[in-house]
């Protein structure tokens, strides 16, 4: 009972859109657990950097790659970083993902493409070269994928976003069954409204704030910090007996949804 027992000592951590959010709140909470993490981003070199800091100044080991999720080549080359620089791979998270709202009638196939390409083909290309290193290694591993209460429940004007958590919540469920073998699980983590850039345009609307308020129980936005402690658990060795599921963490939204 003497210090706080870190849970990822020893371990490597991949977590792709790392430069803000729920990502950056995951980077550092498993860098604070003890894991070496690769900050995945995508633009200017320096994106990064609020990740980066944040980890190095709380003496955590850290190094920053750009790389499109949807690009094989640049994922591979982001795994190949991370083990030739801490020596292996243990922990994917795959929590890059994009939204844009529109009308159902009025959207954008090219948007729709777009957000299939990050939200959907991003972790099948992760995971799949994820799952290669991991078997390679042969010690098993934890790929962790931010779905979204939206895996389930519809959101008008956010159709292309629902589906490819739709799609993922499959991908999750077979994935899982396949890697079993090899002692790597797949999860989701469901969040629900968490207060972080994506709902930039809700966050500067009071009414449309309000709005949202009400559907969640519990009454309030969710943290990043609140999602990275279920993303430590996942990753740790206490989560072993979890796999090809979805752990919610909303506030309670999934419970009122229709109940007004
Ligand atoms: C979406 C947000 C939404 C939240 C709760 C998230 O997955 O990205 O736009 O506010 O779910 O509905």
């Amino acid at each position: 009972m003497k210090g706080y027992l870190m849970k990822l000592q020893n371990k490597v951590a991949i977590v792709t859109g790392a430069a803000t959010g729920i990502g950056q709140g995951i980077a550092i909470r498993l860098a604070k657990e003890g894991a070496a993490i690769v900050v995945d981003y995508v633009g200017k070199p320096g994106a990064a950097d609020a990740t980066l800091n944040a980890i190095k100044s709380a003496g955590g080991k850290v190094i920053a790659v750009a790389a499109d999720v949807s690009n094989p080549q640049q994922v591979q080359a982001m795994v190949d970083e991370a083990v030739k620089t801490f020596g292996s791979l243990d922990i994917l998270v795959n929590n890059a993902g994009i939204e844009f709202k529109h009308p159902f009638v009025e959207f954008p196939v090219e948007q729709f493409q777009k957000i299939i390409s990050v939200n959907l083909i991003g972790p099948f290309v992760c995971s799949q070269i994820a799952a290669r290193q991991m078997i390679k290694q042969g010690k098993g591993g934890r790929i962790i994928n931010i779905s979204s209460v939206h895996e389930d429940l519809p959101m008008p004007t956010n159709a292309p976003y629902c589906a490819t958590k739709g799609g993922i919540r499959m991908l999750t469920r077979t994935i899982a069954v396949e890697l079993a073998p090899h002692k790597i699980t797949v999860n989701n983590i469901g969040p629900g409204a968490i207060f972080t850039p994506i709902d930039a345009d809700v966050e500067a609307n009071k009414a449309m704030e309000d709005a949202l308020m009400a559907e969640i129980p519990l009454g309030r936005w969710g943290k990043p910090e609140e999602v990275a402690s279920l993303a430590a658990f996942l990753a740790s060795d206490e989560a072993a007996y979890c796999t090809g599921s979805t752990f919610f963490i909303d506030g309670g939204m999934l419970r009122q949804a229709g109940s007004l």
